[in-house]
Protein backbone atom coordinates (compact mmCIF):
# COMPACT_ATOMS: atom_id res chain seq x y z
CA UNK A 1 0.00 0.00 0.00
CA UNK A 2 1.86 3.05 -1.50
CA UNK A 3 -0.26 5.27 1.16
CA UNK A 4 -2.01 5.50 4.40
CA UNK A 5 -4.42 8.63 4.83
CA UNK A 6 -5.82 8.62 7.95
CA UNK A 7 -9.03 10.61 8.14
CA UNK A 8 -12.41 11.31 9.94
CA UNK A 9 -12.88 9.10 13.32
CA UNK A 10 -9.78 11.34 13.90
CA UNK A 11 -9.79 14.51 15.12
CA UNK A 12 -6.77 15.83 13.48
CA UNK A 13 -6.37 14.45 9.92
CA UNK A 14 -2.94 13.15 9.39
CA UNK A 15 -1.38 11.43 6.56
CA UNK A 16 0.91 9.23 6.69
CA UNK A 17 2.34 9.62 3.05
CA UNK A 18 4.96 12.31 3.27
CA UNK A 19 5.62 11.88 -0.15
CA UNK A 20 2.39 12.31 -1.55
CA UNK A 21 1.36 15.86 -3.16
CA UNK A 22 -2.05 14.82 -2.37
CA UNK A 23 -4.02 16.08 1.03
CA UNK A 24 -6.50 13.16 2.69
CA UNK A 25 -9.79 13.28 1.41
CA UNK A 26 -12.05 14.84 4.26
CA UNK A 27 -14.87 12.87 4.71
CA UNK A 28 -18.02 13.39 6.87
CA UNK A 29 -21.60 11.36 7.33
CA UNK A 30 -23.81 12.75 4.51
CA UNK A 31 -26.68 12.49 7.24
CA UNK A 32 -29.53 12.68 4.47
CA UNK A 33 -28.37 10.19 2.59
CA UNK A 34 -26.96 8.26 5.85
CA UNK A 35 -23.89 7.41 3.97
CA UNK A 36 -20.20 8.32 4.61
CA UNK A 37 -19.15 11.01 2.03
CA UNK A 38 -15.39 11.15 1.07
CA UNK A 39 -14.50 14.16 -1.19
CA UNK A 40 -11.33 13.93 -2.82
CA UNK A 41 -12.49 16.65 -5.61
CA UNK A 42 -9.87 18.91 -7.08
CA UNK A 43 -7.21 17.44 -5.81
CA UNK A 44 -5.13 16.97 -9.02
CA UNK A 45 -5.58 12.67 -8.82
CA UNK A 46 -4.51 11.25 -11.93
CA UNK A 47 -5.29 7.49 -10.12
CA UNK A 48 -8.12 6.94 -7.71
CA UNK A 49 -7.22 6.44 -4.42
CA UNK A 50 -6.66 3.03 -2.26
CA UNK A 51 -6.74 4.23 1.42
CA UNK A 52 -10.09 5.27 1.41
CA UNK A 53 -12.93 3.98 4.63
CA UNK A 54 -14.15 0.69 3.33
CA UNK A 55 -17.90 2.46 4.64
CA UNK A 56 -17.50 5.11 2.22
CA UNK A 57 -21.09 5.37 0.50
CA UNK A 58 -20.44 8.38 -1.74
CA UNK A 59 -16.94 8.96 -3.51
CA UNK A 60 -16.52 12.26 -4.60
CA UNK A 61 -13.62 12.38 -7.15
CA UNK A 62 -14.36 15.58 -9.35
CA UNK A 63 -12.45 17.91 -10.92
CA UNK A 64 -9.28 15.63 -11.05
CA UNK A 65 -7.37 14.29 -13.78
CA UNK A 66 -8.48 10.83 -14.60
CA UNK A 67 -7.50 10.03 -17.86
CA UNK A 68 -9.13 6.16 -17.31
CA UNK A 69 -11.06 4.27 -14.67
CA UNK A 70 -12.38 1.02 -14.47
CA UNK A 71 -14.80 -0.06 -11.87
CA UNK A 72 -12.28 -2.56 -10.31
CA UNK A 73 -10.93 0.55 -9.05
CA UNK A 74 -13.76 0.62 -6.33
CA UNK A 75 -13.72 -3.06 -5.83
CA UNK A 76 -12.14 -2.23 -2.03
CA UNK A 77 -15.37 0.18 -1.70
CA UNK A 78 -18.45 -2.50 -1.20
CA UNK A 79 -21.12 0.24 0.11
CA UNK A 80 -20.07 2.15 -2.81
CA UNK A 81 -23.37 3.49 -4.17
CA UNK A 82 -22.53 7.51 -5.13
CA UNK A 83 -19.75 8.19 -7.31
CA UNK A 84 -18.78 11.31 -9.09
CA UNK A 85 -15.85 11.72 -11.79
CA UNK A 86 -16.95 14.84 -13.14
CA UNK A 87 -14.37 17.32 -14.94
CA UNK A 88 -12.09 14.91 -15.35
CA UNK A 89 -10.24 14.05 -18.84
CA UNK A 90 -11.50 10.52 -18.86
CA UNK A 91 -11.21 8.92 -22.41
CA UNK A 92 -11.81 5.37 -21.09
CA UNK A 93 -14.12 3.81 -18.87
CA UNK A 94 -13.63 0.25 -18.49
CA UNK A 95 -17.31 -1.62 -16.26
CA UNK A 96 -17.26 -5.17 -15.50
CA UNK A 97 -16.13 -5.84 -12.48
CA UNK A 98 -19.15 -5.25 -10.50
CA UNK A 99 -20.69 -2.53 -8.31
CA UNK A 100 -23.40 -3.92 -6.72
CA UNK A 101 -24.99 -1.19 -5.17
CA UNK A 102 -24.22 1.47 -7.17
CA UNK A 103 -27.06 3.83 -8.01
CA UNK A 104 -25.68 7.10 -9.45
CA UNK A 105 -22.66 7.40 -11.69
CA UNK A 106 -21.65 10.69 -12.65
CA UNK A 107 -19.68 11.34 -15.88
CA UNK A 108 -20.28 14.75 -16.97
CA UNK A 109 -17.29 17.00 -18.61
CA UNK A 110 -15.05 14.55 -19.80
CA UNK A 111 -13.72 13.45 -23.03
CA UNK A 112 -15.23 10.01 -23.42
CA UNK A 113 -15.91 9.16 -27.33
CA UNK A 114 -17.26 6.04 -27.10
CA UNK A 115 -19.55 4.45 -24.27
CA UNK A 116 -19.54 0.74 -23.79
CA UNK A 117 -22.09 -1.42 -22.66
CA UNK A 118 -21.77 -1.18 -19.49
CA UNK A 119 -21.83 -3.90 -16.92
CA UNK A 120 -22.09 -5.32 -13.13
CA UNK A 121 -24.04 -1.94 -12.41
CA UNK A 122 -27.53 -3.45 -11.79
CA UNK A 123 -28.52 -1.12 -9.03
CA UNK A 124 -27.72 2.43 -11.58
CA UNK A 125 -30.42 4.88 -11.17
CA UNK A 126 -29.26 7.67 -12.91
CA UNK A 127 -26.05 8.13 -15.11
CA UNK A 128 -24.92 11.62 -16.51
CA UNK A 129 -22.79 11.98 -19.09
CA UNK A 130 -23.24 15.48 -20.09
CA UNK A 131 -20.74 17.56 -22.05
CA UNK A 132 -18.43 14.57 -23.07
CA UNK A 133 -17.23 13.52 -27.09
CA UNK A 134 -19.95 10.45 -27.85
CA UNK A 135 -20.80 10.60 -31.05
CA UNK A 136 -22.24 7.02 -30.89
CA UNK A 137 -24.46 4.70 -29.10
CA UNK A 138 -24.29 0.82 -29.81
CA UNK A 139 -27.61 -0.87 -29.90
CA UNK A 140 -28.77 -2.41 -26.47
CA UNK A 141 -26.21 0.20 -24.72
CA UNK A 142 -27.80 -0.07 -21.27
CA UNK A 143 -29.54 -3.31 -21.51
CA UNK A 144 -27.82 -4.28 -18.86
CA UNK A 145 -28.84 -1.15 -16.78
CA UNK A 146 -32.59 -1.85 -16.83
CA UNK A 147 -32.72 0.49 -13.35
CA UNK A 148 -31.76 3.43 -14.96
CA UNK A 149 -34.30 6.04 -14.14
CA UNK A 150 -32.24 8.94 -15.18
CA UNK A 151 -30.07 9.56 -17.99
CA UNK A 152 -28.27 12.53 -19.25
CA UNK A 153 -26.56 12.85 -22.58
CA UNK A 154 -26.66 16.43 -23.13
CA UNK A 155 -23.75 18.02 -24.84
CA UNK A 156 -22.39 15.21 -26.46
CA UNK A 157 -21.41 15.09 -30.58
CA UNK A 158 -24.46 13.06 -31.47
CA UNK A 159 -25.94 12.69 -34.95
CA UNK A 160 -27.89 9.62 -35.31
CA UNK A 161 -28.80 6.69 -32.60
CA UNK A 162 -30.10 3.04 -33.27
CA UNK A 163 -33.94 2.14 -32.52
CA UNK A 164 -32.81 -0.04 -29.96
CA UNK A 165 -29.96 2.36 -28.05
CA UNK A 166 -32.49 2.86 -25.40
CA UNK A 167 -33.82 -1.12 -25.20
CA UNK A 168 -34.93 -2.54 -22.14
CA UNK A 169 -35.38 0.63 -20.03
CA UNK A 170 -38.52 0.05 -18.98
CA UNK A 171 -38.06 2.37 -15.68
CA UNK A 172 -36.48 5.66 -17.87
CA UNK A 173 -38.32 8.73 -16.59
CA UNK A 174 -35.87 11.13 -17.58
CA UNK A 175 -34.16 11.46 -21.21
CA UNK A 176 -32.00 14.17 -21.80
CA UNK A 177 -30.61 14.12 -25.70
CA UNK A 178 -30.15 18.27 -25.75
CA UNK A 179 -27.81 19.83 -27.46
CA UNK A 180 -25.63 17.38 -29.66
CA UNK A 181 -26.04 17.07 -33.68
CA UNK A 182 -28.81 14.48 -33.52
CA UNK A 183 -30.16 15.51 -37.66
CA UNK A 184 -33.10 12.35 -37.22
CA UNK A 185 -34.06 9.90 -35.26
CA UNK A 186 -35.64 6.73 -35.89
CA UNK A 187 -39.42 5.91 -35.14
CA UNK A 188 -39.19 3.70 -32.74
CA UNK A 189 -36.80 5.11 -30.28
CA UNK A 190 -39.21 5.50 -27.37
CA UNK A 191 -40.91 2.18 -27.85
CA UNK A 192 -41.45 0.49 -24.49
CA UNK A 193 -40.29 3.41 -22.64
CA UNK A 194 -42.73 5.41 -19.94
CA UNK A 195 -41.01 8.73 -19.76
CA UNK A 196 -42.03 11.46 -17.79
CA UNK A 197 -39.44 14.12 -19.64
CA UNK A 198 -37.64 14.26 -22.80
CA UNK A 199 -35.44 17.05 -24.00
CA UNK A 200 -34.67 17.24 -27.37
CA UNK A 201 -33.49 20.81 -27.79
CA UNK A 202 -30.66 22.35 -29.30
CA UNK A 203 -29.98 19.49 -31.89
CA UNK A 204 -30.21 19.67 -35.66
CA UNK A 205 -33.91 17.81 -36.39
CA UNK A 206 -35.95 18.83 -39.15
CA UNK A 207 -38.48 16.67 -38.49
CA UNK A 208 -39.71 13.65 -36.26
CA UNK A 209 -41.06 10.28 -37.90
CA UNK A 210 -45.15 9.20 -37.83
CA UNK A 211 -45.78 7.54 -34.74
CA UNK A 212 -42.33 8.84 -32.73
CA UNK A 213 -44.17 9.59 -29.38
CA UNK A 214 -45.87 6.48 -28.19
CA UNK A 215 -49.51 6.30 -28.70
CA UNK A 216 -52.04 7.33 -25.72
CA UNK A 217 -48.81 8.24 -23.69
CA UNK A 218 -49.04 11.75 -21.94
CA UNK A 219 -45.12 13.36 -21.12
CA UNK A 220 -44.81 15.84 -18.55
CA UNK A 221 -42.52 17.96 -19.92
CA UNK A 222 -41.08 17.77 -23.72
CA UNK A 223 -38.10 20.35 -24.68
CA UNK A 224 -38.12 20.62 -28.69
CA UNK A 225 -37.11 24.53 -29.52
CA UNK A 226 -33.75 25.24 -30.70
CA UNK A 227 -34.30 22.47 -33.69
CA UNK A 228 -33.99 23.94 -37.29
CA UNK A 229 -37.83 22.30 -37.92
CA UNK A 230 -38.90 22.28 -41.48
CA UNK A 231 -42.65 23.25 -41.81
CA UNK A 232 -43.90 20.77 -44.95
CA UNK A 233 -45.99 18.15 -45.18
CA UNK A 234 -43.06 16.28 -42.99
CA UNK A 235 -43.89 17.96 -40.70
CA UNK A 236 -47.56 17.15 -39.90
CA UNK A 237 -47.42 14.37 -37.35
CA UNK A 238 -45.23 16.34 -34.88
CA UNK A 239 -47.26 19.86 -35.81
CA UNK A 240 -50.67 17.41 -34.94
CA UNK A 241 -48.78 16.11 -31.73
CA UNK A 242 -47.69 19.56 -30.43
CA UNK A 243 -50.98 20.66 -31.05
CA UNK A 244 -52.47 17.46 -28.88
CA UNK A 245 -49.90 18.04 -25.77
CA UNK A 246 -49.82 21.27 -25.84
CA UNK A 247 -49.34 20.89 -22.24
CA UNK A 248 -46.25 18.95 -22.07
CA UNK A 249 -44.05 21.39 -24.40
CA UNK A 250 -41.81 23.22 -22.04
CA UNK A 251 -38.92 25.70 -22.99
CA UNK A 252 -35.87 26.49 -20.75
CA UNK A 253 -34.24 29.66 -20.29
CA UNK A 254 -31.69 30.39 -18.36
CA UNK A 255 -32.31 33.93 -16.61
CA UNK A 256 -30.24 36.44 -14.50
CA UNK A 257 -32.25 35.16 -11.60
CA UNK A 258 -31.93 31.33 -12.75
CA UNK A 259 -33.47 28.76 -14.98
CA UNK A 260 -36.49 29.66 -16.22
CA UNK A 261 -38.82 26.44 -17.06
CA UNK A 262 -42.10 27.06 -18.59
CA UNK A 263 -45.00 25.93 -20.97
CA UNK A 264 -44.87 26.83 -24.21
CA UNK A 265 -46.02 24.95 -27.15
CA UNK A 266 -44.93 28.26 -29.51
CA UNK A 267 -41.51 27.48 -28.75
CA UNK A 268 -40.77 25.24 -31.68
CA UNK A 269 -40.30 27.30 -35.05
CA UNK A 270 -40.20 26.90 -38.41
CA UNK A 271 -36.45 27.37 -40.08
CA UNK A 272 -37.05 26.11 -43.50
CA UNK A 273 -38.45 27.02 -45.81
CA UNK A 274 -37.69 30.71 -45.44
CA UNK A 275 -41.36 31.90 -45.51
CA UNK A 276 -42.29 30.19 -42.70
CA UNK A 277 -38.71 31.22 -41.03
CA UNK A 278 -39.48 31.51 -37.14
CA UNK A 279 -42.75 31.17 -37.05
CA UNK A 280 -44.04 28.50 -34.65
CA UNK A 281 -44.56 24.73 -35.91
CA UNK A 282 -47.87 24.81 -33.87
CA UNK A 283 -49.09 28.16 -36.45
CA UNK A 284 -48.09 26.61 -39.37
CA UNK A 285 -51.02 25.44 -41.18
CA UNK A 286 -50.93 23.97 -45.37
CA UNK A 287 -53.20 21.31 -47.08
CA UNK A 288 -51.38 18.31 -46.74
CA UNK A 289 -52.46 14.91 -49.18
CA UNK A 290 -51.10 11.59 -48.78
CA UNK A 291 -50.20 10.43 -52.59
CA UNK A 292 -52.44 8.09 -54.00
CA UNK A 293 -54.93 7.97 -50.89
CA UNK A 294 -57.39 11.39 -50.99
CA UNK A 295 -59.99 9.37 -48.93
CA UNK A 296 -57.02 9.79 -45.76
CA UNK A 297 -56.08 13.20 -47.01
CA UNK A 298 -54.77 15.21 -43.96
CA UNK A 299 -56.22 18.31 -44.32
CA UNK A 300 -54.44 20.94 -42.03
CA UNK A 301 -55.80 24.34 -43.17
CA UNK A 302 -54.05 27.70 -44.39
CA UNK A 303 -54.05 29.64 -41.63
CA UNK A 304 -52.90 32.93 -41.16
C1 LIG B 1 -15.09 18.92 -1.88
O1 LIG B 1 -13.80 19.47 -1.83
C2 LIG B 1 -13.61 20.55 -2.74
C3 LIG B 1 -12.13 20.93 -2.72
O2 LIG B 1 -11.68 21.08 -1.42
C4 LIG B 1 -14.53 21.68 -2.35
O3 LIG B 1 -14.36 22.76 -3.24
C5 LIG B 1 -15.98 21.18 -2.43
O4 LIG B 1 -16.86 22.18 -2.01
C6 LIG B 1 -16.15 19.95 -1.56
N1 LIG B 1 -17.47 19.38 -1.85
C7 LIG B 1 -18.31 18.97 -0.90
C8 LIG B 1 -19.62 18.45 -1.36
O5 LIG B 1 -18.02 19.01 0.28
C1 LIG C 1 -13.88 13.97 -30.12
O1 LIG C 1 -13.99 12.88 -31.01
C2 LIG C 1 -13.48 13.13 -32.31
C3 LIG C 1 -13.73 11.88 -33.14
O2 LIG C 1 -15.06 11.48 -33.04
C4 LIG C 1 -12.01 13.46 -32.24
O3 LIG C 1 -11.52 13.78 -33.53
C5 LIG C 1 -11.81 14.64 -31.29
O4 LIG C 1 -10.43 14.87 -31.12
C6 LIG C 1 -12.43 14.35 -29.94
N1 LIG C 1 -12.33 15.53 -29.10
C7 LIG C 1 -11.96 15.48 -27.83
C8 LIG C 1 -11.96 16.78 -27.11
O5 LIG C 1 -11.63 14.46 -27.28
Amino acid sequence: MPCVLSMLLSPVQTMLCPTSPHLPCPSEMNLIKDRLQVNCSGQGLSVVPLALPRSTGILLLSSNRLASVSTAAFQHLPELAELDLSGNALGALHTGPPLPLLQELVLSHNALGVLPTLQGLPALTRLALAHNNISGLLPGAFRDVGQLMDLNLRGNQLRTLPEEAFEGLAMLKNLDLSDNALEELPPGLLAGLQLDKLSLSGNQLRTLPSGFFPEGHIFAYVYLAGNPWRCDCGLAYLRGWIEDNDFSIYIQEQRPDGLLTENDPHSPVCDEPLRHHGSPVLEFKQACGKAGDTMTKIWISMGQ
